[in-house]
């Protein structure tokens, strides 16, 4: 504000002691209005105040008896402010683009202000290409992408969470690359509009990671297989380790399996007397099981009791 007011200031001052000032430049989009100021509150006397385009037309016509004259071009689409003595042009055309010049005829010509009008459409919006390629690159989701308006062209990659701003220029246009964490930003400018392209990097990449998951589950679907063949391999060769240790202890017969079994009988004898020893004989003896898995131990309890010692020894062994 400070800046702006010191800004017309000079420019007061410019025009005061030169009587002329410098082209003021002015960018209007097509079809837009533009207002044009005279800049300065120290207007010289005057008889006719004008505003006039660079073929020396009069636009608008303002004498000291309060009477506005607008040129017959420009008849409907002038506003004239007789307070301010600002020039508004509505609907502005790319031919209307050129010098405007705010003059005052009296004993003296003074020239007020000059603006350099530019009529210029608004950008053409960009658009915003992402490659195919797009890959993970540690835990990261890597994005190539393009980004186009007109001429002008970006290619930049996005990367852990990020991208290189970036920023193309033709002459009246910019073209910059932003990214935030959740959008590639394109925008396209000129000095009257900007427009956007942009691209929702979480969609993107959630998409991209669901389809490397779906990639990685096909594959997966391998790994139960993978899993039961060797499990099932892992279960014969158990198997048949057992089966070998037992090999040794069973007699086999045919390709069967049989059993060498020892009939269990509880015998036992005792002899009892006041002045001989008793002696307990035991037991040979079998858990009886007819049709015992091949895993199951069957072992044989041997024990032997001998009473006057009152010595008791008890020998395990396994069944030959
Ligand atoms: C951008 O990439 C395209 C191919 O995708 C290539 O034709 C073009 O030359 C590249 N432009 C720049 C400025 O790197
Ligand atoms: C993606 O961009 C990076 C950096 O700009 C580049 O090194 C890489 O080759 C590009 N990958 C593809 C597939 O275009
Ligand atoms: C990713 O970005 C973080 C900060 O945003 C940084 O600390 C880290 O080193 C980066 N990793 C790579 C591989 O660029
Ligand atoms: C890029 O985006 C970041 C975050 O949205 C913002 O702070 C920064 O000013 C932007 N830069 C440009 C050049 O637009
Ligand atoms: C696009 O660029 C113009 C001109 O630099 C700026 O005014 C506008 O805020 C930018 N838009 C976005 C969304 O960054
Ligand atoms: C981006 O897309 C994701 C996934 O669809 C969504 O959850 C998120 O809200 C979007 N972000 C914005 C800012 O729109």
């Amino acid at each position: 504000m400070a800046l702006n007011h010191i800004l017309r200031f000079l420019l007061c001052l410019l025009t005061f002691k030169t009587g002329f000032s410098a082209e003021i430049s002015v960018f209007v989009q097509t079809g837009a209005s533009v207002q044009l100021d005279i800049q300065t509150q120290q207007l010289p006397e005057f008889e006719l105040l004008a505003w006039m385009n660079d073929k020396s037309e009069n636009i608008v016509r303002y004498s000291d008896s309060k009477r506005v004259t607008p040129h017959d071009s420009y008849k409907d689409r002038v506003v004239f402010n007789d307070v301010t003595f600002s020039l508004t042009l509505k609907n502005m055309q790319k031919t209307d683009s050129g010098l405007y010049t705010a003059r005052t005829l009296g004993s003296k010509t003074t020239d007020l202000v000059s603006y350099r009008v530019s009529v210029i459409d608004s950008v053409e919006a960009p658009v915003l290409t992402v490659e195919t390629q797009n890959w993970f690159s540690g835990n990261f989701c890597t994005v190539n992408f393009t980004c186009r308006a007109h001429e002008l062209m970006i290619n930049s990659s996005y990367q852990n969470n990020s991208c290189s701003t970036q920023e193309v220029t033709s002459q009246i246009n910019t073209l910059t690359l932003n990214c935030s964490e959740e959008y590639i930003i394109c925008n396209h400018s000129n000095t009257v509009s900007w427009k956007q392209d942009r691209t929702n990097i979480t969609q993107l990449c959630i998409y991209e990671e669901n389809k490397l998951n779906n990639d990685q589950s096909v594959s997966s679907l391998l790994w139960p297989v993978v899993g039961s063949v060797a499990l099932c391999i892992l279960s014969l060769l158990v198997f048949l380790h057992f089966k070998y240790k037992k090999g040794a202890q069973e007699e086999v017969v045919k390709g069967n399996t049989v059993y060498a079994q020892v009939e269990a009988e509880d015998q036992t004898q005792e002899k009892t007397g006041n002045d001989r020893p008793i002696t307990v004989y035991s037991t040979l003896g079998q858990h009886k099981k007819p049709t015992i898995p091949p895993e199951t131990d069957h072992t044989v309890y041997s024990e032997v009791y001998k009473q006057p010692n009152e010595k008791l020894s008890a020998i395990s062994a396994d069944a030959t």
